[in-house]
């Protein structure tokens, strides 16, 4: 039987850091994943480019049922160790927006780094990884891959959450968690599209492809400045992927969709300069002419020019366009989310190791525990810190 000090099951961004920092710290380590490829996440992750982390990284930025958790982590392997890390590999990167950090060239590097790290720990790599048992032993954990058994003194489980199963996502990790007594939160998508109810559906299609700065509320009053998208399916872009890991089926939410502007102010001094153009036209002054048309048919814009807009028309505009209220029908679900919201309840685990208080030698890092980043690198930094903090105590 082959033996191990320290099994990590997933290859993703957590997994591999661990099983990299692990090995360095002189554990003998096997990393194990079911895909045909390491960090296939990493790979797809921030357009092809990677957003490794955010300059802004801090608590606040975390879901979670138990939101202190995160913090001893995140202040022990911050955001400027892994721009070390990166910058000792020579990896050329670029703020995008926000405090979002980018590869400029390709998320591979990310992956090739985390690959070298792992050769200089002398990681042993397994793919292609069915694991079909995982039973406890006096001296650890006895784990069954590919019909062969593996015995290790802790297993490290970073096997992700169930976003994009086309990436080999599958609940294994929270199915471990309760096999061992730990609770795990219920789960559901997090960073993903709105989807639309067909009547307004139908009339935003027309929007497809046109993005607008915005703000949106959630009925939490959580608020996000970042733009919107409309697509053929509903709405994207970063201000509505934020916002849907704060929304519940069947809430509204708020959109404004002229943030920067004093519109009441606007229209008064445009009804005095231009008093016989229509309010389309002025509309079309802040807004995509694409969008003031399909709010025309939507009944939301009067047909009228300025001089003719009353007062009551002016305020059911005014509110219509800087406090839209949009109730989704849903969203895309696991297939297009870049996260998992919920899992393996973090009030099991030491908030220092990751290890279950109540199961020595058991840990859990990176998205399948019930920490969640906002979009911008938070989630990897994430992914980096527990496994830092993780690996420590190998
Ligand atoms: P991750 O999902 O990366 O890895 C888990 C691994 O476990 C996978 O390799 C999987 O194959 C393996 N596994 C699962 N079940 C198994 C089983 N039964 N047996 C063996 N292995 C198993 N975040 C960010 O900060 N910046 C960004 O730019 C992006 N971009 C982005 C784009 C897209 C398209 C997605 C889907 C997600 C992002 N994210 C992101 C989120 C980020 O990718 C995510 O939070 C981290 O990858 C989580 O890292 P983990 O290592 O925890 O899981």
């Amino acid at each position: 039987m082959e033996q191990y000090d320290v099994v990590v099951i997933g290859a993703g961004a957590a997994g591999m850091f661990c099983a990299a920092q692990a090995g360095q710290g002189g554990c003998k380590v096997l990393l194990l994943d079911n895909g045909k490829k390491l960090g296939r996440k990493i790979l797809m992750s921030g357009g092809g480019r990677c957003n490794f982390t955010n300059m802004h990284t801090e608590p606040a930025a975390y879901l979670s049922e138990n939101p202190h958790f995160c913090k001893s982590a995140l202040a022990r392997y911050t955001q400027w160790d892994f721009i070390d890390l990166v910058n000792r590999y020579g990896i050329a990167w670029h703020e995008k927006t926000l405090g979002q950090l980018f590869c400029d060239d390709s998320a591979q590097q990310i992956v090739s780094l985390l690959e070298q790290e792992c050769q200089k720990g002398k990681v042993t790599f397994r793919l292609r990884s069915e694991i079909s048992a995982v039973e406890k032993t006096e001296q650890g954990y006895a784990i069954q891959v590919n019909g062969q058994e593996v015995s290790t003194r802790s297993l490290v489980v970073a096997s992700g959450g169930l976003s994009m199963p086309g990436l080999g996502a599958s609940p294994f990790g929270y199915r471990l968690a309760e096999q061992f007594g730990l609770k795990v939160l219920p789960t559901r998508a997090g960073l993903v599209p709105f989807t639309l109810h067909k009547p307004l559906l139908e009339h935003l299609q027309t929007l497809s492809g046109v993005s607008v700065p915005a703000v949106m509320t959630a009925a939490d009053g959580t608020v996000f400045r970042e733009s919107i998208l409309f697509t053929h399916r509903g709405l994207s872009g970063p201000a509505v992927l934020q916002l849907s890991s704060y929304w519940q089926p069947g809430e509204f939410v708020s959109v404004n969709l002229l943030p920067n502007l004093d519109l009441s102010a606007f229209l008064n001094q445009q009804r005095q300069d231009h008093p016989n153009q229509s309010l389309k036209n002025t509309l079309s002054l802040h807004l995509p002419k694409r969008l003031v048309e399909c709010l025309q048919t939507l009944g939301q814009l009067p047909e009228v020019t300025l001089k003719q807009l009353n007062v009551p028309q002016q305020a059911a505009l005014i509110e219509q366009l800087q406090n839209w209220q949009v109730q989704p029908n849903g969203t895309e679900g696991y297939r297009t989310a870049e996260v998992t919201l919920g899992g393996v309840d973090t009030r099991a685990l030491s908030s220092k190791t990751m290890g279950a208080n109540a199961v020595p030698g058991l840990y859990f890092i990176g998205e399948v525990v019930d920490v969640t980043g906002w979009l911008g690198g938070y989630n990897f930094q994430w992914a980096w810190s527990s496994a830092w903090a993780c690996a420590q105590d190998l």
